[in-house]
């Protein structure tokens, strides 16, 4: 067959040398850009099939590439194999490089960081996985995470994957109740936290969340404590263990549970259109080979390389590109546990240099806050370890583009905007710096990665051919770490990603194809709004402030905002006989969104207003909203049909007066 190779024998490159690695043995030829593409997609099945026979390993090879109907979405992938994700992230580096660097631990402290070793991090992973097993948790048990950003937390996720247990991380910025009710969803038994968190020079109280979710969680029998700031915990007997302490017990030595490649790895629960979040659910081995390959071909990473990852391992960011890729492909992967401002908005850059990171991967949220302070912050400190410069989230406007690329690489890195979602597992539309792609323009995701056909679809269903063309964003080939359901709720994930345009996987979100075939995306297509990088459903929010009884409705929308990308904008409907002062109003429905959701899905502005804008069948119509919060009056529209037109000229009076 007439087709690129695939590198079959790893090299060792060229190593970096500071101080911090021993040689790594990642194969790194970049074979032809668009040739592996065509390829991938002309024959999928030998494209995948020589992947994952070359970059897994397996404990039984599997009998078939793949079985998808993307019609029904019925979704598997290497059929019948069997391994363990934990041995292609561990065990064969620590066999082969036992002392090279896994995960470099950047603590919130300035300038503080921790090295671990593979052979480390193998010894605590199996030291946790025995712990679990002496607790009774077995394959196909769910566990849930609510932990800091510590090295134990990744030796706990991957313990989990070591005996199978699904484990469901829940981003510790969440509030008790968002825990519970993810908790209850998954009715796990087990939680698994530690004592604080720090960010920010700020501590977390993540065992007191932890205990408050649990009054509401009756199903959890155990909660185990893992230590981060030693502060003194309230610990309820026969339910509550220090981690640590269990771990002195156990052994280093854990084999690995042999694992069908579609049993599920881990479940992740995402904002949808509707109020409740959905969690994802993603299994073995299409996840792992996925992201391993993306996190070698998108970042270009070679041996010796320092990857940071700064998402927080609570967002799919952090499952795949802080932990499962980079850890699958050997290399060493940076666990930040701060923020891009703490101590001061120079933190990066001064990481970078003190690491010699060679590639980092952030939002766009975080540099648009860091390009609001003077550029010496950037420049003062050396930063010429960097090659590649990520991006994810939402997307990557043009002026923090530049400022990326001029300013922080010295106009010397490729800056990767990669679009992908929780669903996807991996990277999906990105630059491919590796394979000497085309140069990258400012705010394109640009090109499909390996494997990928994304297509445009109009409101009818039809494919939009041609080029210069918008469209809803649709995936017509399957790819291996695709989602393959929502947990306990299949119905609800045929019918969000697969019944609305058959044949296809929806997105969710809108794009251009612009005249020479790159890719850029226009935003969410449904009521999803995008706020920092983190993806919020509106009805989620809604119906956390509806609960305060002054309220009679509400409507969130998301509109522009110069650094979080979207900001949270509020209208809301006072019950008649309210005659409460605004702010004593708005006050409640903060505390409502913080306690129903989190801190960090409080709306910015808050709108009361007599009415809003409805269908005759009491559909609120969303849109007019967006228009009047973007000040387009002018496009508003016929609003005659609305079943209460004078309510328009209200809210924009109104908008007119407050914004
Ligand atoms: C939504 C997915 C996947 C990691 C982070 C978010 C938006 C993501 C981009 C980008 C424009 C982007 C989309 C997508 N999004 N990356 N490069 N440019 N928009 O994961 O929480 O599942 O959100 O984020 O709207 O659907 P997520």
């Amino acid at each position: 067959m007439d087709r690129e190779p695939v590198p079959k024998k790893p090299r060792v490159g060229e190593e970096e040398s500071n101080g911090l690695h021993s040689p790594v043995t990642l194969c790194h030829t970049a074979p032809s850009n668009e040739l592996w593409y065509q390829e991938s997609l002309k024959a999928p099945e030998a494209f995948w099939d020589q992947l994952a026979k070359e970059r897994l390993e397996w404990i039984k090879p599997y009998d078939k590439v793949m079985d998808v109907d993307m019609n029904s979405g019925d979704i598997k992938w290497f059929i019948n194999g069997v391994l363990n994700v934990t041995v292609n992230c561990l065990d064969r580096h620590a066999r082969d490089n036992p002392d090279r660097v896994a995960v470099l631990w950047e603590k919130d402290e300035p300038k503080q960081h921790e090295p671990v070793t593979y052979k480390q991090l193998l010894d605590m992973t199996c030291q946790v996985a025995n712990v679990l097993k002496s607790q009774g948790i077995r394959k196909g048990d769910r566990v849930v995470l609510y932990l800091p950003m510590i090295p134990l937390a990744i030796a706990i996720i991957l313990a989990c994957a070591r005996i199978g247990a699904i484990h469901s991380i829940v981003f510790a910025g969440f509030s008790a109740e968002a825990l519970s009710s993810r908790i209850n969803d998954a009715t796990a038994e087990t939680v698994i936290t530690a004592d604080e968190g720090v960010r920010g020079g700020k501590t977390i109280p993540l065992k007191e969340t932890v205990d408050t979710a649990l009054k509401e969680s009756p199903c959890v029998k155990r909660v185990l404590v893992a230590t981060r700031t030693g502060a003194a915990v309230p610990m309820a007997a026969g339910r509550d263990h220090k981690l640590e302490e269990l771990m002195k017990e156990e052994s280093t030595e854990c084999p690995p549970e042999p694992m069908d490649s579609e049993d599920p790895l881990f479940m992740l629960y995402t904002s949808g259109s509707t109020g409740k979040p959905k969690g994802i659910l993603h299994t073995q081995a299409g996840y792992i080979l996925y992201t391993g390959l993306t996190q070698q071909y998108v970042f270009d990473c070679r041996p010796g390389d320092v990857f940071a990852c700064v998402a927080d391992i609570g967002w799919i960011t952090g499952h795949s590109y802080v932990i499962y890729g980079p850890l699958s492909n050997g290399v060493t992967t940076v666990l930040f546990e701060s923020t891009p401002v703490y101590p001061d908005p120079g933190r990066y850059w001064e990481m970078t240099e003190r690491l010699k990171v060679t590639q980092i991967y952030t939002s766009p949220t975080a540099l648009r806050m860091l390009l609001k302070s003077t550029n010496e912050y950037v420049t003062k400190y050396d930063r010429s370890s960097l090659r590649i410069l990520g991006c994810v989230g939402e997307p990557l406007n043009d002026k923090a583009w530049q400022w990326y690329y001029t300013v922080v690489g010295e106009g010397r890195c490729t800056v990767v905007d990669t679009w992908w979602q929780t669903e996807t597992g991996g990277i999906m539309i990105t630059p491919r710096p590796s394979a000497n792609d085309s140069t990258p323009k400012p705010g394109y995701p640009m090109n499909p990665f390996f494997g990928i056909e994304p297509v445009l679809v109009d409101d009818k269903g039809e494919v939009i051919t041609g080029n210069d063309v918008t469209g809803n964003l649709c995936i017509r080939k399957p790819w291996p770490s695709m989602a393959r359901t929502i947990y306990g709720n299949h119905e609800k994930f045929l019918e969000t990603y697969y019944r609305p345009y058959p044949g296809y996987y929806f997105t969710g979100d809108g794009a251009y194809r612009d005249k020479d075939g790159h890719y850029k995306i226009t935003g969410r297509v449904d009521d999803v709004i995008n706020v920092k990088g983190h993806r919020l459903g509106t009805a989620e929010l809604e119906s956390a402030m509806n609960r305060d009884g002054r309220v009679a409705e509400t409507a969130v929308i998301g509109c522009p905002h110069d650094v979080y990308g979207q900001a949270i904008l509020a209208f809301v409907i006072l019950k008649d006989g309210v005659t409460d002062d605004e702010d004593s109003i708005i006050t409640g429905l903060k505390a409502m969104v913080k306690t129903g959701v989190g801190s960090f899905a409080v709306p910015h502005k808050f709108l009361i207003v007599p009415g809003l804008p409805k269908t005759r069948s009491g559909k609120i119509m969303r849109r007019i909203l967006r228009k009047i919060a973007n000040n387009l009056y002018e496009e508003l529209g016929d609003v005659s049909t609305l079943a209460n037109p004078p309510v328009v000229n209200d809210i924009m009076q109104k908008w007119l007066k407050e914004a």
